[in-house]
């Protein structure tokens, strides 16, 4: 039997994902090539309180049909949220919640791009967002990420040349590298976009998980009526309920919600008020500032081990916060080689490859500092320098 599938599914990338999965999953396996949150840190008991609670006062109403945009009283949080964090006049009207804000990206592709045009994004760029966006079948431009973030006049001659309909970046601790843009860059992508007709699109997935704990200045603060931003609550509160939200321009909201009623009317409501629940009755901020300390002390030991027991050659970023780091290997040696030999000795990476649309990036290897505990950081760093 043929399945005459859409020619747009040819345009996916090859997904490493599934292998990747399955070898993670090897038992004796330390992985640093997922990207899971750290299981640890999941408020079981508190989401579990909050979840009684709703089925107690509001059982019918959140089994119910909801309206596209989202439970108010969580959007009331978020644009709160933005405003004390982030300096920004967010109001709920601006917010629209999602399945996780992976959704985002999906339908943001889709109300922007036609076959042909042209996306901007980062090299490396997040390989979730190549996967959505290859789906709409566009061209891809990238720019390459410095230590500051893009490289401006890369970046303004991208958008000169190509116009595209938006630049999708990571300024906060960017996944797949963990670079942070400076605060110059931000407001040069602003200037540069500024009497323009590309969006920008901030993935903000990472924002609230600096070592620090001081918020950056979002792009979206110079640019306001351009920016489209995205947030979730996976990496603070929890990824399996799959609440994220966008949080964007009115016009630009409009066909947003036309294509996210169509694609699932609205983001499961249960969850939505369950998670509202927990964060009106729970301390967001101290559990967020517990996780990201644990994370920094994950990334510092890497970096450490990486100094320490990496042969010459070897470089890593130094990210100031997030989930991932990016790994430059020795001349001559191969990630893809590093991840099978890899497996075979007991560790799990990410080979680069698949964040560097059109190629590139077979000597580098990202690894998340979220999931391993400090015991399998050593152990896995050992291996790991073993096989490099
Ligand atoms: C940069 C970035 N954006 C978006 C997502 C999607 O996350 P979620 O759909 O759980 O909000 C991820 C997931 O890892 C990510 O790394």
């Amino acid at each position: 039997m043929v399945y005459r599938f859409a020619g747009r599914m040819g345009r996916v990338p090859d997904s490493f994902l599934d292998e990747l999965f399955r070898v993670s999953a090897v038992p004796g396996v330390i992985s640093f090539a997922g990207g899971l949150p750290g299981s640890a840190y999941i408020d079981v008991e508190g989401i579990r309180d909050a979840a009684r609670d709703v089925f107690t006062d509001e059982g019918r109403t959140a089994l119910q049909y909801t309206t596209t945009d989202g439970y108010l009283p969580l959007r009331e949080f978020i644009a709160g949220r933005y405003r004390t964090r982030l300096g920004l006049p967010a109001t709920p009207e601006e917010i629209q919640i999602v399945n996780g804000s992976q959704q985002c990206l999906d339908l943001i592709a889709k109300i922007f791009l036609d076959p042909g045009d042209a996306v901007g994004m980062e090299r490396p760029g997040y390989l979730g967002a190549i996967e959505a966006f290859s789906l709409y079948e566009p061209e891809f431009c990238s720019v390459p990420l410095t230590d500051d973030g893009p490289d401006l006049d890369r970046f303004a001659s991208l958008v000169r040349e190509h116009a595209p309909k938006f630049f999708y970046g990571i300024p906060n601790s960017q996944n797949p590298s963990g670079m942070t843009y400076s605060d110059d860059t931000r407001r040069g992508v602003a200037d540069i976009l500024e009497g323009t007709d590309t969006v920008f699109y901030e993935d903000d997935a990472f924002g609230e998980l600096f070592f620090d704990g001081r918020p950056r200045p979002p792009v979206k603060r110079y640019l306001p009526d351009r920016t489209v931003m995205s947030g979730s609550f996976s990496k603070i509160v929890a990824p399996g309920m799959r609440i994220g939200w966008i949080y964007a321009p009115a016009p630009i909201l409009r066909e947003f919600n036309v294509a996210k009623q169509a694609a699932d009317l609205h983001s499961n409501f249960l969850c939505q008020a369950i998670l509202h629940r927990y964060l009106a009755t729970h301390d967001l901020d101290a559990h967020v500032a517990r996780v990201s300390a644990v994370y920094g002390r994950h990334c510092r030991l890497i970096c450490d081990l990486l100094d320490d027991l990496m042969p010459p050659g070897t470089t890593h970023t130094t990210p100031e916060g997030g989930m991932f780091m990016m790994v430059t290997l020795p001349e001559g040696v191969s990630s893809t080689e590093v991840f099978s030999e890899g497996v075979r000795e007991g560790v799990a990476v990410l080979p680069g490859v698949p964040f560097y649309v059109g190629g590139g990036g077979e000597d580098t290897i990202r690894l998340n500092f979220s999931a391993a505990g400090e015991e399998d950081i050593g152990e896995g760093m050992r291996r790991l320098a073993r096989v490099v």
